[in-house]
């Protein structure tokens, strides 16, 4: 374990374990998260970007379960973990935001509430202590008026507001490790450029790490220090982030790329990546992305491409990279 990364996630494997068969969600994934970077995953809708987070978390809900893998955080495997460990770290050393905050907010109780039991859960301090860091957390996340918003209910904010709270209770125990799965998605674009605005002041100033997931990729060009690209349930391309917009090598990194939105008018159309998202229960033999690639060859309909490192920190599993077989044609 390199002490300069924070999280290590080394072969992990979630499966769903449906009537239907088994759904290897999340099949084999490596993920390093260095000590206070955002590392982002994109990847289209259903290619295991928050059953991977659900699994750090150790939220995933039967029938889905962490069959095999480590997830190290500081060099500590966090899956064999009891309920009662996890309690422990979950909230403190690593938290998570969630896509909609209306779902993980209780309507019932006040914003204020709610954030100040999150801190009472953690550190040893008084009500009236617990109270004044969620204030003071919530002024930090620019909610305005912060003592009145302590009183509000959920429905009584708008989504802009009920995000910031949700980053609040994130942010408030000073988490090592913050995973934000897709937290802009439900936002109009203003209030999500200053929702990704206060994550990476707030990355700068306490030194956090986070893990991005979005399928926006200008979200990612923005914010992002690494970038990993996942295809049902596998990494396909990992780079600095730099790297991957300057030179993407996974065919399936093209096609992403290719579908950003052209503001600028010479393109008539988006494109997008022929094919479908592949079935889970019924996947090709070979590369996963073969049916769908335009660089195909005999190779890729027969056997699984491993990972090919083609320049320091640059991974990417593609057949095209890999010498012998270019080699032999
Ligand atoms: N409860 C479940 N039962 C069976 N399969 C599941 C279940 N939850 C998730 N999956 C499978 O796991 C796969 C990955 O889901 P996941 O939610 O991680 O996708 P995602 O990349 O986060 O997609 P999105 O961009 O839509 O949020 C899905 O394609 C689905 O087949
Ligand atoms: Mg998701």
């Amino acid at each position: 374990m390199d002490n300069k990364n924070l999280l290590e996630i080394r072969g992990l494997k979630t499966y769903f374990f449906t009537k239907y068969g088994e759904v290897p969600a999340v099949d084999g994934v490596d993920i390093t998260v260095p000590k206070g970077k955002i590392v982002g995953i994109v990847g289209e809708s259903g290619c295991g970007k928050s059953v991977t987070a659900m699994s750090i978390m150790h939220l995933v809900q039967p029938p889905g379960r962490v069959i095999e893998g480590q997830i190290l955080l500081d060099g500590e495997d966090l899956v064999p973990k009891s309920i009662k460990e996890m309690n422990k770290i979950r909230g403190k050393r690593v938290s998570m935001i969630f896509q909609e905050p209306m779902t993980s907010l209780n309507p019932v109780y006040t914003v204020g509430k709610q954030v100040s039991e999150a801190i009472l859960l953690h550190q040893e301090v008084s009500r009236e202590e617990a109270k004044a860091k969620t204030i003071d957390i919530f002024r930090k996340v620019g909610i305005p008026e912060a003592d009145k918003r302590y009183n509000s209910y959920p429905h009584q904010l708008s989504g802009g507001l009920r995000q910031r709270v949700m980053i609040g209770m994130a942010m408030v125990c000073d988490p090592e490790l913050l995973i934000a799965d897709e937290p802009t998605t439900a936002l109009d674009v203003t209030i999500e450029a200053q929702i990704l605005h206060l994550m990476r002041r707030l990355q700068r100033e306490r030194g956090t790490s986070v893990i991005m997931i979005t399928h926006n990729l200008g979200v990612v060009a923005e914010l992002c220090d690494e970038v990993y690209v996942m295809y049902a349930g596998k990494v396909m391309e990992h780079a600095n982030v730099f790297e991957l917009f300057e030179n993407p090598q996974h065919p399936y990194t093209h096609g992403l790329l290719n579908s950003i939105p052209d503001t600028s008018g010479t393109k008539d159309r988006l494109y997008t990546i022929r094919g479908m998202v592949p079935n889970l229960l019924k996947l090709p033999e070979g590369c996963r992305f073969c049916p769908r690639c335009d660089k195909a060859m005999k190779i890729c309909t027969m056997r699984e491409p491993e990972m090919h490192t083609t320049t320091e920190g640059h991974e990417v599993r593609c057949f095209l990279y890999d010498k012998e077989v270019m080699k032999n044609g």
